[in-house]
């Protein structure tokens, strides 16, 4: 099958690519670096011409509630507009396992933007739910750490290897467009902070982990609510066996 992958170049678009060509599909990257741009629509048509299916795990810095909103609401009805023109019959959208369970997050915010014009789109779809990464707990670190210390929430979350996540969209890519699937998840229940320390040591860095809700993580992500929802489909790679790769 012919695959086009927008955000070929990112953490999860990157190993969808690599995933698609082992199982010997056709895949057209798409990202701004090269050449096209779903906020544009720049060369967007040229690279769905004879896609079979688009994966969508493109992503947005913002964090403005607002601005999210108009990126991914921007970026996706272009994309969806563009396979449309081009007859594009399956549309895969990564999304966050919890998104509607989480209020006060511009990211979320966004995400749920995008889901609801893929889910009223023109082309058949399925929206694929996955919890944070493994490496999701030095990336949050990462931004807010200043001086040596960095604030981080006490999220309990069940993190899934990039990998397998990978794995997961291009299976469903090239099989028949099944709407909202299952959450998918990591095998353990993991504490963000413990996280954090746990990569940081294996990495060899240093910094002190200060546990807060005042970053862009709040209350409202506190408790189970990020956690997998029944009938969640379990990923094989536990994050020690992540931290072992790094
Ligand atoms: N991190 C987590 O724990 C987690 C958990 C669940 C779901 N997710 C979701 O996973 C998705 C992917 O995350 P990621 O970490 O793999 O993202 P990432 O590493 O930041 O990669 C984003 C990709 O999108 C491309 N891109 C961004 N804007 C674009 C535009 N206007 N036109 C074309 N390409 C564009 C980027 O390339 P260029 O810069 O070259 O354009 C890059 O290839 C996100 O939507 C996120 O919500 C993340």
């Amino acid at each position: 099958m012919r695959i086009a992958v927008a955000g070929a170049t990112g953490n999860i678009g990157a190993l969808t690519v690599a995933a698609l060509e082992r199982g010997g599909h056709h895949v057209v990257r798409i990202s701004r670096s090269l050449g096209v741009n779903l906020e544009t629509g720049d060369g967007l048509d040229e690279a769905l011409t004879g896609a079979d299916a688009v994966v969508d795990v493109t992503n947005c810095g913002a964090t403005d509630r607002a601005e999210a909103i108009a990126y991914f609401g921007t970026t996706t009805g272009n994309l969806l507009a563009a396979e449309q023109r081009a007859g594009v019959r399956h549309n895969v959208l990564l999304s966050i396992a919890g998104v509607d369970r989480v209020d006060g997050n511009a990211h979320y915010a966004g995400k749920r933007e995008q889901e609801r014009l893929v889910s009223e789109g023109p082309t058949p779809w399925t929206i694929v739910p996955a919890t944070q990464f493994h490496d999701f707990a030095e990336m949050v670190a990462s931004w807010t750490e200043q001086d040596g210390v960095a604030p981080i929430a006490p999220l309990l979350i069940q993190p899934i290897a990039p990998a397998d996540v990978a794995d997961i969209l291009a299976e469903l890519a090239v099989g028949e467009p099944r709407g909202r699937y299952a959450d998918v998840a990591g095998p353990d229940p993991q504490d963000l902070v413990d996280m954090a320390r746990r990569t940081h040591a294996a990495r060899g860095h240093s910094v002190k982990l200060a546990p807060t809700w005042s970053t862009m993580f709040g209350p409202t992500m506190a408790g189970n609510v990020l956690l997998p929802a029944e009938g969640a489909r379990i990923a094989p790679t536990t994050f020690e066996a992540w931290l072992a790769t790094l």
